[in-house]
C-alpha cells in the first residue's frame, strides 16, 4: 500500500496578513481551501492513508475543518512537526506513519491541476527509492534545481545562485523507506532547515540508492505568494467555466 503525507507546516510569513487569519493552507483557492486540491489529487491516485503533518500558524483550524478524513473518503492522521524545519525534518516527524511502506509527499502548498496519478503509478514495485516530477520554470533560482546530463539525473541543488538546469523540483515526492537512513544523516541548511533536496541529491551521487524523474508537461502552481494564489484561482475558474 502507497501511503500518503500532506505536508502543511510553516507560518505563511508571505502571505500576512491573511495568515494571520487562519492556517495558510486553508486560504481559498477559487472554489474551495488551498489543502483539499493535494487532499484529492492523493484520493485520487488512490491513496487513502495520508498523514498531515502540522505546525506554524493556526494549525487547529486544519484538524477542525479535515477532521478524521471521512466526508474526503481517506483515513487522515495528523502529526506535529512544531516550528518549521524544512521539508526533509517535517517527513521524519512522520517516520511512525510510513512504517514499510512506500509513500508520496505532497506539499500541501501545491497544486497539480491534472493530478498526480500518472506520476505515482508503478512507483511502489519500482525499484527505485525516489522519484521526483520536474518542470521548466522561468526563475529556477527560486526552486531546488535537477542537473541532468545525456538524460541522466547527475545531481540537484536548493535554491542555487547560478542554476545548472531550468528544471525544477515541483512539491510532490514518491519514496521508499530507505531515504530515512539519508534524511536521518542532514544537518542544517544555510536557511535552517533539513533539505529534501540535498537528501536526493546524496542519493542521486551514492551507489547506495536509485533516484529517478519524470518531467511535468501540464500546470502546476505553488501557491505561497499571493501572484500565484490568484494564477491558480484564475486558472480553476477558465476550467470551471470550460465545463
Ligand atoms: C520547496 C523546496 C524546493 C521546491 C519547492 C516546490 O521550496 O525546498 O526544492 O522546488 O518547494 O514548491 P520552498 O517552498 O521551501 O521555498
Amino acid at each position: 500500500m502507497v501511503k500518503g503525507i500532506l505536508l502543511a507546516g510553516g507560518y505563511g510569513t508571505r502571505l500576512r496578513p491573511l495568515t494571520y487569519i487562519t492556517n495558510k493552507h486553508l486560504l481559498p483557492v477559487y472554489d474551495k481551501p488551498l489543502i483539499e486540491y493535494g487532499l484529492e489529487a492523493l484520493y485520487l491516485a488512490g491513496i487513502k492513508e495520508i498523514c498531515v503533518v502540522l505546525g506554524g500558524a493556526k494549525p487547529e483550524d486544519v484538524i477542525k475543518y479535515l477532521g478524521n478524513g471521512y466526508k474526503y473518503g481517506v483515513n487522515l492522521s495528523y502529526k506535529w512537526q512544531g516550528e518549521p524545519k524544512g521539508i526533509a525534518h517535517g517527513i521524519l516527524c512522520a517516520r511512525d506513519f510510513v512504517k514499510e511502506d512506500a509513500f508520496v509527499v505532497h506539499l500541501a502548498d501545491n497544486i497539480f491541476p491534472n493530478g498526480i496519478s500518472d506520476f505515482v503509478k508503478g512507483f511502489e514495485e519500482s525499484e527505485y527509492d525516489a522519484r521526483i516530477y520536474l518542470a521548466k520554470v522561468e526563475h529556477p533560482e527560486r526552486y531546488g534545481v535537477a542537473e541532468i546530463k545525456d538524460g541522466s539525473l547527475v545531481g540537484l541543488e536548493e535554491k542555487p545562485k547560478k542554476p545548472k538546469s531550468n528544471l525544477i523540483i515541483t512539491g510532490i515526492y514518491c519514496l521508499k523507506p530507505s531515504a530515512f537512513e539519508v534524511i536521518e544523516q542532514l544537518k542544517p541548511s544555510w536557511r535552517g532547515e533539513l533539505e529534501i533536496t540535498e537528501a536526493l541529491h546524496n542519493m542521486v551521487i551514492s551507489q547506495n540508492y536509485k533516484v529517478e524523474y519524470r518531467i511535468l508537461e501540464g500546470p502546476w502552481f505553488d501557491c505561497g505568494t499571493f501572484d500565484n494564489i490568484l494564477d491558480a484561482g484564475l486558472f480553476f475558474k477558465e476550467r470551471m467555466r470550460g465545463r
